[in-house]
């Protein structure tokens, strides 16, 4: 049995007083958390004030990106020990960094190495483009970022790496992909492609998460499906309420 993930990507939303407005309604809103793991992913300038408000609660913390080095002449990158002083996971890959800052597999590889060496979990996001699933290459497309992004990574326990499978054009635009079909790809592609990366235990064992578009109304569909260990959740993750719903539909 793989337990379920709900992680809020906050993209660069929320100032700390916000942040901390939002974290104290999750916190009185989630009575006890046995059966789902839940993870918050807010902009870098709150992780100091939100891991003391969080110290007593199960809701972890995780980074939306890190540098691909460990330490040094970087201007303006934040080191993935210094991620790691607040989090245990890091969002990489997301399509938005993809897009807009120009990261590329390779980049992703580096930065998945060392999320690792310095013990963030990463959560590697892939997700294919409109275009490529019109043209049937989605599982072409998905096949090549999961082996570019984990090319020589080395895995031995299946909690240390979580993938999100995010199809760019469900990412914020209220359209999402349908849960049976996200199912069957991700038995019939991501699971296979991690299998021959580690083996079949591994694959089995690892989660895969959904994101693009989940919201309270439609993520009990796709929690009903084995294939789908949780979300990645982005613009339903501002509001405590919505928030809070889909973390119910998984538990
Ligand atoms: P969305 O974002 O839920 O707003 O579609 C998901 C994501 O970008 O991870």
């Amino acid at each position: 049995m793989r337990t379920p993930l709900i992680a809020g990507n906050w993209k660069m939303n929320n100032t700390e007083v916000e942040a901390l407005s939002l974290v104290r309604k999750l916190i009185q809103g989630i009575k006890s958390l046995t059966t789902v793991e839940v993870l918050i992913c807010p902009p870098f300038t709150s992780l100091s004030q939100l891991s003391k408000l969080l110290v007593s609660s199960p809701i972890q913390l995780g980074a939306q990106n890190i540098s691909d080095h460990d330490a040094g002449a970087y201007t303006g990158e934040i080191s993935p020990r210094m991620a790691a002083e607040f989090c245990s996971y890091v969002i990489l890959g997301h399509s938005e960094r993809r897009a807009y800052y120009g990261e590329s597999d390779a980049l992703i590889n580096r930065k998945t190495k060392v999320a690792q060496r310095a013990d963030l979990t990463p959560i590697l996001c892939v997700g294919e483009q409109l275009d490529e699933r019109e043209r049937g290459q989605a599982a072409v497309v998905i096949t090549r970022q999961l082996q570019g992004a984990l090319q020589g990574v080395k895995l031995s326990d299946p909690s240390g790496l979580v993938i999100a499978y995010e199809p760019v054009w469900a990412i914020g635009s209220g359209l999402s992909a349908s849960a049976g079909e996200t199912a069957d790809f991700i038995g019939g592609v991501i699971r296979p492609v991690v299998s021959g990366l580690w083996g079949q235990e591994i694959s089995q064992k690892i989660r895969v998460l959904y994101g693009g578009s989940v919201s309270p109304e439609n993520a009990g569909g796709f929690f009903t499906h084995d294939e789908i260990d949780g979300a990645l959740v982005g613009g339903a993750s501002l509001s405590a309420d919505s928030f809070l719903g889909i973390i119910e539909k998984a538990s």
